[in-house]
């Protein structure tokens, strides 16, 4: 287990995020394309505490993350309504989907040598949600962190004609991965220009749903901005 990311806490709030955001806004036989799915437990476990009727399509790099997931999958008798590939979302021909949901890698660091590689979200942490912001899909839940310059992340969806349909924010402590030497340091950095936000050893993780056809006068992203520049 040690090579799957672990982090019980962060996990079960995204899974919270796709039950309260996602699912249960979801008529008929959405569909969802996912990013990063690790070892297939916030899916899995919103998916046994809802009824939902179409069908997810994971992307998983990390091979025994992947491996651990399809065999839970199996388990819950689940292979019907979720489905992961051990592959790269940006390399594959991207799936048709009403939502795209991610917890992304998001951890700041100056390059890619950290505890778990495939926790890093570019020199300030945002790069591979920015990214999935720029994908097309018309709906997209994130766990955006107030230390991966959130800002560029709100921009970065105005600028692709999202708004802010909702959001929920958790603080969180500082944990194994972000609290690695190297991290933290890089991070301590960010925050003096502006990119990163935190306090005493917490920051706020925000599960956010950006839609594209939002009308702007419902649009959150000022609260969002302001609630996650706040620490
Ligand atoms: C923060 S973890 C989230 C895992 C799981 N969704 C959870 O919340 O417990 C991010 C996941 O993204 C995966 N990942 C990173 N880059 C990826 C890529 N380009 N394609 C697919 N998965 C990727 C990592 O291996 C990791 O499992």
């Amino acid at each position: 287990m040690k090579d799957i990311f672990f982090c019980p806490e962060e996990s079960n709030f995204y899974s919270n995020c796709l039950e309260n955001l996602v699912l249960r806004n979801c008529k008929n036989a959405a569909s969802i394309v996912e990013f990063g799915s690790g070892d297939g437990s916030p899916v899995i476990n919103s998916l046994l505490r809802n009824k939902f009727d179409g069908v997810i399509r994971g992307f998983e790099l990390n091979t025994s993350a992947w491996k651990a997931a399809n065999s839970t999958i199996d388990e819950y008798n689940l292979t019907n309504k979720y489905v992961i590939y051990n592959s790269c979302l940006f390399e594959s021909s991207k799936p048709e989907a009403n939502y795209l949901v991610a917890n992304p890698p998001y951890l700041p660091a100056p390059d890619q040598d950290i505890y778990m590689p495939l926790l890093f979200g570019g020199i300030d942490g945002a790069t591979v949600t920015n990214e999935l912001l720029s994908l097309g899909y018309d709906n997209v839940l994130v766990l955006v962190s107030s230390y991966s310059n959130p800002k560029s992340t709100i921009e970065q969806a105005q600028k692709n004609g999202y708004s802010v349909n909702n959001f929920v924010v958790l603080p969180l402590k500082f944990g194994y991965y972000s609290s690695e030497p190297k991290v933290k340091k890089h991070i301590e950095e960010l925050r003096g220009n502006n990119m990163a936000f935190y306090s005493g050893d917490y920051y706020f993780l925000a599960g956010v749903l950006f839609s594209k056809s939002q009308e702007s006068a419902n649009d959150l992203s000022n609260q969002l901005a302001q609630v996650m520049t706040s620490l």
